[in-house]
């Protein structure tokens, strides 16, 4: 039967849920539809996919048509100069299938690329542009698992660079905060491209802001670079005019020229890697492995809780510390052991293994452990020393479930807002800065070498989350993941524990205040009127401090895109911390 489309915009009265959260709250609500569903972080985008789904299209076709739009009205956060991991459940099969479109080092890098560099100077250079990954990904899973025409996905995207879209306010605040880091207009690092400059900003050398939010803006260049996809798929972005432009670019930029060749851009690949895949309380949770962290870390928070009960509250102290606890145990073997499988070796199925869980969970007590060291998880690895530190910045989450069942779960990056900064002349686009996932130095605080140092041809190790559920009898039950830098994992793994332990719907999942712990201090997320619930923030912090844990309060802004599947409805989760928007029918 054909319903109405839906578009969740309102906010509307819900009880909340947990007795710390006891009182009526405006929050958004959940939509729920019959047979298809698209969440991103964007209602134009999201509007795209809807679109391609009415028209019979598979989640892989509707795919491309919210990446190329999300590239042109979020474009802070990614697009043609990026990379996405995206796992793909097959209704027909019940096949997991993931795809790695990470960004690749260019072959002539070496570990000491970012040596004596701060973030800052490597983020808004050359040195950190990895080979992208999107267009390919978009070709490969349209390839397999697409049944409209691939010219006519471009068509949302190439109308609205060429007749115009509105600045979203989200948009017009991250230029201005990155404006704000400078010390004047002239003297520029952040938009120093003279292009990203004129396109972002009103080019002002005295006075110079973002072009307003809801200004009407037009990408022709981005609309040219769509047509050539178009009619020539992949090939017409690695090789050519465009792949030209990409390595001058890079090769030419102000602050530090990078390295990327034709040749690098020429050899790229999507790599099919089989998911990482654990069960959680009889729930088989999918994801992505190395050289995301993703799935290993979130397994491995979800393989410690299932040693626990978890109580009845979301934000109950007993629960918040477990969570927190688990997250240092999962971010202390993270850091020490994962990086791209091709180049290390890392303990994949040790790290998920029940018995070693059950010992990480053992040392877990009713205070707070302080930095949790690395565990020894069974199995083989590469001697590594630990990461130190950590970056975030511009991402996006896309969740979709089509008419004939099979769904998707995409994590789209640039890596930071507005990736590198520099946008491609002539091409409407940015370059990512993803090299800065990897560790800037080489070797470990223990004189082993890091398994994420910087290595030619690698991919660098990310958080990014996308994860699909199946339940006991195999069937789809949750699409979620979420941007944020490293704080996606504990993003995606609450929205997990949300649904599956308290029995929240998706867009319940997505209010609660995020609470996480990166083995570091015990972050907490502060209300948002109107987006998240609220509740007693003092009387958890005063809780947590008597355990002794170290608490922050601030913001956690996740965008987190949920699709849960009931017996009789699609419920879809938007993530309104950011412009987070679910369509369907
Ligand atoms: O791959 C990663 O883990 C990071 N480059 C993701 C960055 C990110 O999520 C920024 N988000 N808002």
């Amino acid at each position: 039967m054909f319903r109405r489309l839906v578009l969740v915009l309102g906010l509307l009265m819900v009880a909340a849920v947990s007795p710390a959260v006891a009182q009526e709250v405006e929050v958004p609500q959940a939509v729920t539809t019959q047979r298809e569903m698209v969440v991103t972080a964007n209602p134009v985008a999201t509007a795209a996919g809807v679109k391609v789904l009415q028209q019979g299209g598979t989640a892989a076709d509707a795919m491309v048509a919210v990446q190329t739009v999300l590239g042109l009205v979020e474009p802070q956060s990614s697009g043609l100069g990026g990379g996405a991991f995206l796992v793909w459940y097959d209704a027909m099969t019940g096949d997991i299938t993931t795809y790695d479109a990470r960004e690749k080092a260019p072959l002539a890098a070496t570990e000491d690329r970012f040596a004596g560099l701060g973030f800052f100077l490597a983020w808004q250079s050359g040195l950190s542009v990895g080979v992208p990954g999107t267009p390919m990904l978009m070709e490969t899973v349209h390839a397999q698992h697409g049944n409209r025409p691939w010219p006519t996905l471009f068509a949302p995207a190439i109308g609205l660079a060429e007749g115009g879209y509105d600045v979203t306010a989200r948009t017009a605040d991250q230029v201005n905060a990155l404006l704000s880091f400078n010390p004047s207009c002239t003297e520029r690092l952040l938009f120093r491209d003279p292009v990203a400059f004129e396109y972002f900003t009103n080019g002002s050398e005295t006075d110079c802001a973002a072009i307003p939010a809801g200004t009407r803006v037009r990408n022709p260049d981005y609309a040219d670079t769509l047509r050539t996809l178009r009619s020539e798929g992949a090939s017409g972005f690695y090789t050519g005019d465009i792949a030209a432009a990409i390595v001058d670019a890079v090769q030419t930029d102000l602050t530090i020229p990078g390295d990327m060749t034709l040749a690098d851009l020429a050899a790229y690949e999507v790599i099919e890697r089989d998911p990482v895949c654990m069960d959680y309380r009889g729930h088989e949770v999918c994801g992505m492995g190395p050289p995301s962290s993703g799935a290993l870390a979130v397994g491995q928070i979800l393989g410690i809780l299932e040693n626990f009960d978890l109580g009845d509250d979301p934000l109950g102290e007993e629960f918040v510390h477990l969570f927190a606890q688990a997250g240092r145990l999962a971010f202390a073997d993270r850091n020490l052991y994962v990086g791209d499988t091709d180049f290390v070796t890392v303990p994949v199925e040790g790290m998920l293994n029940e018995a070693y869980l059950a010992s990480r969970a053992a040392l877990i007590t009713d205070t707070d452990m302080g930095t949790a060291a690395p565990g020894v998880p069974p199995g083989e690895f590469d001697p590594t020393g630990p990461q130190e530190g950590d970056s975030e910045g511009g991402t996006s989450h896309v969740s979709i479930v089509d008419r004939y069942g099979n769904a998707l779960s995409m994590t789209t990056t640039i890596e930071s807002s507005f990736g590198n900064g520099v946008m491609v002349p002539g091409a409407g686009f940015l370059l990512n800065n993803e090299l800065t996932d990897f560790s800037f130095a080489a070797v470990g605080a223990n004189g082993d070498p890091i398994a994420n140092r910087v290595q030619p041809g690698k991919r660098p190790r990310s958080s990014m989350s996308p994860t699909i559920v199946l339940d006991g009898d195999g069937n789809l039950e949750l699409v979620t993941g979420s941007p944020g830098g490293s704080a996606i994992i504990g993003y995606t793994a609450q929205s997990i524990v949300n649904v599956l332990d308290f029995g929240l719907d998706a867009q319940q999942a997505v209010n609660v205040p995020h609470h996480q712990n990166r083995n570091g201090s015990t972050r907490l997320e502060a209300p948002i009127p109107g987006v998240t619930l609220d509740y007693d923030v003092a009387a958890l912090v005063a809780a947590l401090e008597a355990r002794g844990h170290p608490v922050n309060v601030g913001s956690l802004v996740s965008g987190l895109s949920v699709i849960q599947v009931t017996d009789d409805a699609l419920v879809g989760g938007a993530d309104h911390r950011r412009d987070g928007t679910v369509g369907g029918r």
